[in-house]
């Protein structure tokens, strides 16, 4: 297996860095001044997700429906089909994920947790666990209201941000074993696998791991349900760093993780390069019949499920054009450019650079503020304040509280996420940033801990509000 360390650490040459497209639309961004940063985040309560965007000059909150389109994709909107049944956009969507994902059937929705949603009122029981690699807020919450509990399985080389291990999303099958015997079979609804695991650090699962899980699973009859949002990256790493799988076609490689599983949720707003969108998509007809019946309810017809037809156009092109071998080395050798950068000044982050974000490591970052004043959340506030650069907190804030105690939960990773869109910022941007989180810090004894003013019952990540200590 490559050594993910090598390829950290070896320098990232210009035939990896350089695009395979070129601008031809620019959007303007203004760096507001010190003092109106300063303001701003004391308005938007110390979180970054209450900032204005007019506030914000290079916007890392998040990959998610950020993306540059392509000509292509720009061109499929005029072709727009707004029927409100049949779309022939729709059947765009159903080829291309046939094509690429090799699933049957599709059942769109406005976004990836319209189909978290639809899938756990079709698949989980009340009283049902449902074991995953690593939770995710809005999976995790859409479980939880249809009366499961989510249980994380992942290998713990995910809990060590400096373990460098080539596959930190793998599901640990002794863990998941340990949780089937406890509960026993029947209580299982399914095995939940996320490919590249978001909260971990952006880290892939390998392939033979998942074929290990589906192998593990077959004699309970427990079906994988997959979270395949940013699998498009995870094949790249597969292909880049798994024995037996390297220079192999993407689409192969996604088509084989698609085939340990039943069925899959899908946010498009990331591998797609779309700014909305999301489907299941299954070989099962009791989960395509039970989501079909569903999505009528929740998200719109089964042939839009919540999109215009000309979004569903956009996500058809953008889902194969996402799997180009070429644009996903650029892309992910950006986002490990950015993390070089931050490594080579000292700056504590998840190692090995995951594919769509370079994460802080807040712990090591701010050794002083203790985990009750949510160091992640202060260090993306004060990022911001010295910089216009927004990130977002992956730590105690997101985790939330214990579901039976109520207390708040300190998670071991507590994160800052500098999130990069696709297509959208230069080699000179990320300079930017890592100038601005290496100023940051260098002055990290001035950085302070916040105290919580106010929390919203669910997801409380998006609207808490802080004051500084
Ligand atoms: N699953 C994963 C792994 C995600 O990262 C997200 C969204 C979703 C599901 C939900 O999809 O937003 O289309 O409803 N992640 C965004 C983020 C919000 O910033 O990481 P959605």
């Amino acid at each position: 297996m490559q050594d993910a360390r090598d390829l950290v650490e070896s320098d990232i040459g210009t035939e990896q860095l350089v695009e395979p497209y070129k601008i031809k639309m620019v959007e303007p961004i203004r760096l507001p001044s010190a003092e109106r940063r300063r303001a701003a985040i004391r308005e938007a309560g110390y979180n970054t997700f209450l900032l204005q965007s007019e506030d914000v000059f290079i916007d890392l909150l998040t990959d998610s429906g950020t993306s540059a389109m392509s000509e292509d994709q720009w061109a499929g909107l005029m072709l727009g089909d707004e029927a409100y049944a049949g779309s022939k956009n729709f059947k765009h969507l159903e080829q291309a994920v046939r094509d690429v994902l090799g699933y049957r059937y599709v059942v769109p929705t406005h976004q990836g947790r319209g189909a978290e949603h639809l899938l756990a009122r079709v698949l989980v029981r009340p009283g049902q666990i449902v074991p995953r690699n690593m939770y995710f807020t809005t999976s995790r919450a859409h479980v939880e209201l249809a009366g499961g509990t989510m249980v994380d399985v992942i290998a713990d080389e995910a809990h060590d941000p400096t373990n460098r291990h080539p596959f930190k999303g793998n599901v640990d099958l002794a863990k998941l074993d340990r949780v089937i015997a406890e509960h026993g079979r029947d209580r299982i609804a399914f095995v939940n696998v996320e490919l590249d695991v978001n909260m971990a650090g952006g880290q892939p699962v390998s392939l033979q791991n998942l074929r290990a899980v589906a192998e593990f699973l077959k004699p309970h009859g427990i079906p994988i349900v997959l979270d395949a949002t940013r699998s498009s990256e995870n094949a790249y790493f597969i292909r880049e760093r798994e024995d037996g799988q390297v220079g192999r076609d993407i689409q192969a490689i996604l088509r084989d993780l698609c085939a340990c599983s039943v069925a899959c949720a899908y946010s498009a707003k990331k591998d797609c390069l779309v700014n909305i969108g999301g489907f299941i998509a299954t070989n099962d007809e009791r989960i395509y019949e039970g989501c079909r019946s569903l999505v009528v309810v929740y998200e719109g017809l089964h042939t839009y499920g919540g999109m215009a037809g000309r979004d569903m156009e956009a996500v058809a092109r953008g889902l194969r054009e996402g799997t180009d071998p070429d644009y996903l080395r650029a892309r992910i050798s950006q986002v490990r450019y950015l993390g070089q950068r931050l490594l080579r000044a000292g700056v504590p982050i998840v190692e090995p650079v995951g594919g769509h974000a370079v994460f802080l490591d807040a712990v090591r970052f701010l050794p002083h503020i203790p985990r009750e004043q949510f160091p992640a959340q202060a260090l993306a506030a004060a990022l911001y304040e010295v910089s216009g650069v927004r990130a977002m907190e992956r730590g105690a804030v997101s985790k939330g509280r214990d579901k039976v105690t109520g207390e708040n939960v300190f998670p071991k990773l507590e994160l800052v996420r500098l999130t990069i869109p696709r297509r959208v910022y230069t080699q000179s941007h990320m300079d930017f940033v890592a100038d601005a989180v290496v100023r940051c810090y260098q002055n990290r004894d001035n950085i302070r801990g916040l105290r919580m003013v106010y929390e919203p019952p669910a997801l409380r990540f998006f609207q808490a509000r802080f004051e500084p200590i």
